[in-house]
């Protein structure tokens, strides 16, 4: 019986701690990603070859830098989107926690509304060559996991 106390102490600590770590609606990210993001990115975040760029095990990545972080809410499709700050806030953290698991670095602190709100606008302009200037810098690094062309 004691032992079986301690399990469960045990088990809803774990599960506190899922639930603190969690810092986005998943429900409401899924229906934001569905009506804003989904139609170009896919419905895997795979994207499309030589149009669309993949979400998934490259955003990790980018947030590992500080110009990164700023580089995934101020791409077009992000700034402009019709998503508020909180609701893109919302996206990106689901994105990185469901689809970026693993090049997510430990050190990762999520997105908030107020970030969004400060870094989203300017939308750049030349995508391409602060993408590149980006993956250059992972490279150096030692990261070759996001490819220069998709
Ligand atoms: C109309 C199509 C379209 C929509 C809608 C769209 N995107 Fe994109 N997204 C793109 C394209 C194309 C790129 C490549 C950069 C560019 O040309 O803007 C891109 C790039 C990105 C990137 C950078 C990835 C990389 O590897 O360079 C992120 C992050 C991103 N989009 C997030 C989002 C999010 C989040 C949403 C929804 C709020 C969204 N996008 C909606 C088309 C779209």
């Amino acid at each position: 019986m004691k032992a079986r106390a301690v399990v469960a102490a045990a088990m809803l600590a774990a599960l506190s701690a899922t639930a603190a770590s969690q810092t986005y609606d998943a429900a409401r990210a899924r229906k934001d990603w569905v009506l804003n993001c989904m139609g170009c990115h896919t419905a895997d975040g795979s994207g499309i070859p030589g149009k669309v760029p993949a979400l998934r095990n490259s955003l990790g990545h980018f947030v590992s830098l500080a110009e990164g972080r700023q580089f995934v809410m101020r791409v077009p499709g992000a700034a402009n989107s019709a998503l508020n700050d909180a609701e893109l806030a919302n996206v990106l953290n689901w994105l990185l926690a469901t689809m970026n698991e693993e090049s997510r670095p430990a050190s990762f602190k999520p997105y908030t509304a107020d970030e969004v709100a400060a870094h989203r606008r300017p939308a750049l302009t030349d995508v391409a060559r602060a993408r590149m200037k980006l993956v250059k810098e992972l490279q150096e690094n030692g990261v070759d996991a996001v490819p220069e062309h998709y």
